[in-house]
């Protein structure tokens, strides 16, 4: 038997799902990350993705500015981190302060990369289309990265460790079937 589920919780049935890292720079040089699940390629000639971020956070006011960000893969290792960087915002702290990231310059964007996560995608910005109290990004992806040990053959292995976002403050990791 089913239970049925509110409907605007109805996302969750959706998850687990992966979480990255979106790293933004605005103008005067301060750099945030802010944590994501709600993420998907939306096309892959050319290489698009969307994020759907909350009109209330900071990371949208500096895309909407700089019209890039680096979306970065952490693995489980990066747990804390992907779980302060959710839940603090940079309109109120400088959250690299405290997430002890190292963070490394990008080739396309001005934006930087995290060292410590497995997998990077340098994307600039196509379109905005505003949804309630959304904003959806569709950006395009202009270099992409991953480990070179633990993505063979266009695939993550199971020793990469993505980290899934289950729901509030649980997470899980991948396993292959
Ligand atoms: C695991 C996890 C996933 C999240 N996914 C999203 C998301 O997809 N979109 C979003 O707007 N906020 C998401 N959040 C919440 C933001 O990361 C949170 O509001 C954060 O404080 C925003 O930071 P900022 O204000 O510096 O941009 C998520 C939080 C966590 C812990």
């Amino acid at each position: 038997m089913k239970i049925e589920v509110n409907l605007n919780e109805s996302y969750t049935i959706l998850h687990p799902r992966p979480v990255v890292l979106i790293c933004v720079k605005d103008k005067d040089g301060k750099i945030n990350v802010m944590s994501c699940s709600w993420i998907t390629p939306v096309s892959d000639e050319p290489p698009l993705i969307a994020i759907s971020l909350w009109t209330k956070g900071y990371t949208h006011k500096v895309i909407d500015e700089t019209k890039e960000f680096t979306v970065n893969i952490p693995s489980s290792k990066l747990k804390k981190q992907v779980w302060l960087a959710g839940t603090k915002s940079g309109n109120k702290i400088d959250k690299t302060k405290i997430l002890d990231l190292k963070f490394t310059p990008s080739k396309t964007v001005s934006v930087p990369s995290i060292e410590d996560c497995i997998g990077t995608l340098e994307c600039k910005v196509k379109e905005r289309i505003l949804l309630n109290e959304q904003i959806l990004y569709i950006a395009e992806v202009q270099k992409a990265y991953a480990e070179e040990n633990l993505f063979k053959n266009r695939m993550w292995n199971d020793e990469a460790s993505i980290l899934l976002h289950t729901g509030g403050k649980i997470f899980s990791i991948p396993k292959t079937v």
